[in-house]
């Protein structure tokens, strides 16, 4: 992607202005960011998605009749017998994470890859007969909305207070204060940065693509590297003995010898003295799979004149060290590792390019075709 050249997806901005002047700081209306945009997915097929059970899906009925629950929350998976009617007004189904079933939704998403890959979440898609909407809220990551189908007014305000109604199924603001209105139609875009409330009811039946993006935390990190780093700690730290020769006899039996407390805390430093294996630990949990992906794997191997292709559940990352895909981690260097670079930005690696691999590297690729994550393409 040339980052620096305009972007009719941006409004004209390239990605570098872009990420200068709105990623996490303002909001920005495009219109037409995708000129003539047809939604790649039909209303049926969506819910069709949301009929299965290894697809995350929601539904938010608007009942504002009922006073002490004016919104009613529940989950998939839907048949679709329990979808209200299409008639009904105010209901909205949103289904998650569409860009691992469908490609045209994976292509869609991979045209906001100006952001690094560790960052994009999923595109969720919803659908909302007439008045439906979610309520005014604010969401905790970067979104841009894209108005697929059918049109949808969004109020938008950067309110400070984000206090929520109590007793809710779902986020709703206690007081909404928009100060911007406007009508989205197909192809337009909205983009906002985290915390900045909005509400989008639809106009007449309409669909809208979030392209949503994730946001770990520093305590979720933590966690997730000590996690397995513990697990390499044995090999790491070694089993050696705490030893006290020098152990004087003591009065107070209970206290914890101050010479036992620095040997653990020199036990941890070594553990976690590695900065590979952090790194390693990182990248690790960055590639995981989402819990609804399961790979189907095949006996096919290598075939030397095919190109190989990630599959669009795979995700693969690369530090300086280290690539990883699908939670696990392989020291690269050299050619090797510019290749395989090659195949986690493009998601492609020609035959030409797969015959100057090394024979470990090989190796290595054949495993991940024959576990389902990369395929055989041409
Ligand atoms: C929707 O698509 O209905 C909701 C999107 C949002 O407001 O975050
Ligand atoms: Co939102």
């Amino acid at each position: 992607m040339h980052i620096d050249l305009p972007l009719t997806l941006l409004g004209g901005l390239s990605p570098v202005t872009f990420m200068k002047r709105h990623w996490q700081k303002k909001p920005l209306v495009i219109r037409q960011a995708i000129p003539g945009f047809s939604a790649p997915l039909e209303r049926a097929e969506l819910f069709d998605l949301a009929a299965q059970d290894d697809v995350q899906s929601r539904l938010v009925i608007q009942t504002p009749e009922v006073a002490a629950t004016p919104w009613r929350l529940k989950q998939g998976p839907f048949a679709r017998k329990a979808l209200p009617a299409l008639k009904k007004p105010g209901w909205t189904l949103l289904v998650q994470s569409v860009d691992l079933y469908d490609a045209r939704v994976r292509a869609l998403r991979d045209q906001f890859r100006f952001v690094p890959d560790a960052r994009l979440d999923d595109v969720m898609v919803s659908y909302a007969s007439d008045g439906g909407g979610v309520g005014p809220h604010f969401d905790s990551y970067d979104v841009f909305l894209l108005q697929a189908h059918g049109q949808r007014r969004w109020r938008i305000g950067r309110q400070k207070n984000l206090d929520l109604q109590p007793g809710m199924p779902l986020k709703i603001l206690a007081q909404f204060e928009p100060e911007q209105e406007f009508v989205l139609d197909p192809g337009d875009m909205l983009y906002l940065p985290p915390r900045y409330a909005h509400d989008g009811v639809a106009i007449g039946e309409c669909m809208t693509y979030s392209i949503g993006f994730r946001a770990p935390g520093a305590g979720e990190l933590a966690q997730e590297v000590l996690q397995r780093l513990a697990e390499q700690a044995l090999d790491e730290v070694g089993d050696a003995l705490y030893r006290d020769p020098y152990q004087t006899a003591q009065g107070h039996a209970a206290r914890i010898p101050a010479e036992l407390a620095q040997f653990a805390q020199l036990a941890l430093e070594k553990a976690l003295h590695d900065p590979l294996a952090t790194q390693r630990a990182l990248g690790e949990y960055l590639t995981e799979p989402k819990a609804q992906v399961w790979f189907q794997g095949t006996a096919t191997g290598l075939n030397p004149t095919q190109d190989v292709r990630l599959d669009r559940r795979t995700t693969m990352l690369y530090d300086d060290a280290h690539v990883f895909i699908n939670g696990e981690s392989f020291l690269a260097s050299g050619r090797d590792a510019a290749l395989m670079r090659v195949l986690a930005d493009e998601h492609a690696l020609s035959a030409l390019d797969v015959r100057k691999l090394s024979a470990g590297a090989r190796g290595l690729l054949k495993d991940w075709v024959e576990a389902g994550w990369v395929y055989l393409q041409g």
